[in-house]
């Protein structure tokens, strides 16, 4: 592999605000090279996480990198979408560009993964911040997938932890339980098949996401790194759609993003925050933000009514099969937000054309 690059990455997404986030962050990041973005649908439908993935890498002047669609849809239930949570076209109050290279509406991000894979074994990341439709289609066409990729990361679930979807579960799982059900069982497969330990997904579950909680000034933090003339000032008095004014099209685009997501959490009374989940699960994959894992037997409901679409880790061996997951235990949001910070604002400054 290059040495100039540490991560080949290939990342799956619902974009959405937080999705957003997290890619705008990894193409502000050296160490990074990011080899596809492939589309699910989530937070939006597929054609337009599709297009606010190509949009995105054209802002953040990354056009050349392979936008693909895969599932249209989860595998056995239909299509549930939250324009609520992120907005009509999933990015808040932002508009994007027309993206400089359209997406080809016909592409296979399942053929992607698996020929990507086979051609550069042992040395591809993939990162998950959508339900996991895409990848469990990917395993049943190529069982020996957990042992290609040098490292998975997932965001998703809930252990022990109020769900944000149903008070049990997270969205990703919820969107698409089968498809979280297929890939946990997968990786107690390969696990008992002897896959090694470091290759059993990251799993960054609501437990430790939602302590990644993004307050408003962390927009004025941004637009003085990024030499804006006037600080970005976002406020819970706000008129709400209030748009940006920002001199820089980055600090604009996510002052406008981020404002719609403040204002969903407070209409769910968590505050004028926003829990930016797969910026930290970003960080991970990444390698550039800390954390700590327990091993744990992950499996997902997908009969009870009560329970549809929750995540459960067995920590202690209860259940008698092998760990098939890391679970994320502890991280650290200061340090993440004071990187956020310095990472966005050095490329809002690069792409503006300042130093
Ligand atoms: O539950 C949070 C997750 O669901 C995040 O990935 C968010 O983007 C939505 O997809
Ligand atoms: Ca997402």
């Amino acid at each position: 592999m290059d040495d100039k690059w540490k991560v080949r990455l290939s990342i799956d997404c619902d974009t959405g605000i937080d999705d957003a986030l997290a890619l705008v962050y990894l193409c502000a990041l050296d160490r990074v090279r990011i080899e596809a973005i492939t589309s699910t649908p989530g937070n939006v439908d597929v054609e337009q996480v599709a297009a606010n993935n190509s949009a995105l890498l054209t802002l953040c002047g990354k056009s050349d990198i392979p936008v693909l669609i895969g599932a249209r849809g989860p595998l056995e239930i239909p299509l549930v979408t939250t324009p609520e949570t992120h907005g009509r076209q999933g990015i808040g109050y932002a508009t994007l560009r027309d993206p400089v290279s359209p997406v080809p509406m016909d592409s296979d991000a399942i053929d992607y993964w698996i020929e990507a894979a086979r051609a550069n074994p042992g040395e591809l990341t993939v990162l998950l911040t959508a339900p996991l439709t895409n990848f469990a289609l990917a395993l049943r066409r190529e069982p020996r997938l957990p042992w290609l990729l040098r490292k998975l990361v997932i965001m998703g679930g809930a252990f022990y932890y109020q769900g944000n979807t149903t008070p049990t579960a997270e969205w990703n799982t919820h969107v698409d339980p089968h498809a979280a059900k297929e890939v946990f069982a997968a990786y107690t497969a390969a696990a008992e098949q002897g896959l090694e330990s470091e290759k059993l997904p990251i799993v960054c579950s609501l437990d430790t996401t939602e302590r990644f909680e993004m307050r408003p000034d962390f927009l004025t933090k941004l637009s003085i790194e990024a030499g804006c003339a006037e600080p970005e000032i976002v406020q819970a008095s706000d008129p709400e759609g209030t748009l940006s004014k920002s001199s820089n099209p980055l600090v604009r685009y996510l002052s406008d993003a981020l404002r719609f997501y403040f204002e969903f959490h407070r209409h769910y009374d968590q505050g004028y925050i926003a829990h930016v989940h797969d910026y930290f699960a970003a960080g991970v994959a990444a390698g550039t933000l800390d954390y700590q894992t327990r091993p744990a037997t992950v499996d997902v409901e997908t009969e009870s009514p009560l329970l549809f679409g929750t995540t459960v880790a067995d920590f202690r061996g209860l259940w008698g099969k092998p760990a098939n997951a890391h679970v994320v235990v502890a991280n650290d949001p200061e340090a993440g937000f004071a990187e956020l910070v310095q990472r966005l604002g050095a490329l809002a400054r690069k792409l503006n054309g300042d130093s």
